[in-house]
């Protein structure tokens, strides 16, 4: 799938947020992967505002977790988090990392999937996003999730 601007990205993600259930098992877990400026954070504004995130929405690159509240959707928390500094899992597991993938109405969806470790389970949608021209993205589905 291929996102001409950042509104088409918007777009993109509002559709992808409509097509999520939450799981009975735990968390709803996104994997987000893709080079520095590919197009995460803007996928993740996407999503937020389509879940009625009314907050400004920046990447959690040094606080590495920002939690928004949502009202009235079918999940009640959105985490959204920038793995990029961390060194494994170790440091996501004092964030209470074990809690929140317990809880079906968490919606977490993670940057830089791969500094996380084993921390982020396998049955994470994974979707990577790839630059493919200066206002161009390339966006795949894989796993759960399909076009
Ligand atoms: N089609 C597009 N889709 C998304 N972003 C686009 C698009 N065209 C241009 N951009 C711009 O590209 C940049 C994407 O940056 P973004 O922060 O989303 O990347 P990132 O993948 O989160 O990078 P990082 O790994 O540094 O966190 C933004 O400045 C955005 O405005
Ligand atoms: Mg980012």
């Amino acid at each position: 799938m291929i996102v001409r601007s950042f509104n088409e990205m918007q777009d993109e993600a509002a559709r992808f947020a409509r097509g999520l259930l939450p799981r009975s098992e735990g968390a709803t877990l996104v994997a987000l992967s893709g080079d520095l400026g590919a197009g995460k954070t803007a996928f993740v504004k996407g999503v937020a505002k389509a879940l009625g995130v009314v907050e400004h929405v920046t990447s959690p690159t040094f606080v590495i977790m920002k939690i928004y509240a949502l009202e009235g959707q079918k999940f009640n928390r959105l985490i959204h988090i920038d793995a990029y500094r961390l060194k494994g899992e170790h440091h996501l597991k004092v964030l209470g990392w074990d809690d929140l993938l317990k809880d079906p109405k968490n919606l977490i969806l993670t940057e830089w999937p791969e500094q996380a470790g084993s921390a982020l389970p396998a049955s994470a949608i994974q979707v990577a996003f790839r630059y493919s021209g200066e206002d161009e993205r390339t966006i795949s589905y894989e796993g759960v999730y399909k076009e």
